[in-house]
């Protein structure tokens, strides 16, 4: 089994979520963990702006995807921050790319599942992963979420991250919260 984890991060959330679904899937016997970035649209300058520069480069050492990558995947899971309740539009724009692969069916049956994270615990991250879903239907993928067997996203003893429809972190306003053990327990998961 192959899975691809593929993901943009600014501020590294994402990515240190996507480092525990890597994990995660590493732990079951028999699976092929690649881990891949989406690239950046956006130039330095912007970043510089944005205060994402640092974090960008801390990331540097993880390759870029290219969409030719997912025919080649057996599972691929999507990890990206919210933008005003949506996936970021560094990920739509590799999405978009992926008509080629639509066209041949390429997709169609593989194992498909979206993490994410947003700024407040109500900022429409479950909006998210939900409207992620639309674009993995329209590839035939099957979708996967985080079932509530992972009891983590019951509990009310802390804020904490991870929906039915998939893991995630909350990242506070400004990027001060780092995901919990819970949250990236749920990645793993
Ligand atoms: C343009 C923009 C739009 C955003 N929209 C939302 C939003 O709708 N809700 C929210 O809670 N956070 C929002 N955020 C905060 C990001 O989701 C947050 O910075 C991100 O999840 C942190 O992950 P990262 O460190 O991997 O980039 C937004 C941030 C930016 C830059």
């Amino acid at each position: 089994m192959k899975v691809l984890v593929i993901y943009y991060s600014m501020y590294g959330h994402i990515h240190r979520m996507a480092q525990a679904v890597a994990e995660g899937a590493k732990q079951v016997e028999g699976t092929e963990v690649i881990l891949r970035r989406i690239p950046e649209t956006l130039p330095d300058e912007v970043l510089e702006k944005m205060g994402a520069l640092e974090a960008q480069r801390s990331m540097d050492h993880i390759p870029i995807c290219d969409v030719d990558q997912l025919a080649e995947a057996d599972a691929i899971i999507f990890g990206t921050p919210t933008r005003f309740g949506n996936m970021c539009g560094q990920m739509r724009q590799f999405l978009d790319a992926t008509v080629k692969l639509w066209a041949s069916g390429a997709l169609v049956g593989k194992i498909g599942s979206v993490f994410t994270g947003s700024a407040t615990q109500h900022g429409g991250q479950e909006l998210t992963s939900l409207s992620f879903h639309i674009t993995l239907l329209h590839h035939g993928m099957m979708i996967v979420g985080l079932p509530y067997t992972f009891t983590g996203q019951s509990r009310l003893d802390e804020i904490t991250g991870g929906s039915p429809y998939g893991a995630s972190t909350i990242a506070g306003s400004s990027g001060e919260r780092w995901p919990s053990e819970n949250e990236l327990e749920a990645a793993r998961f």
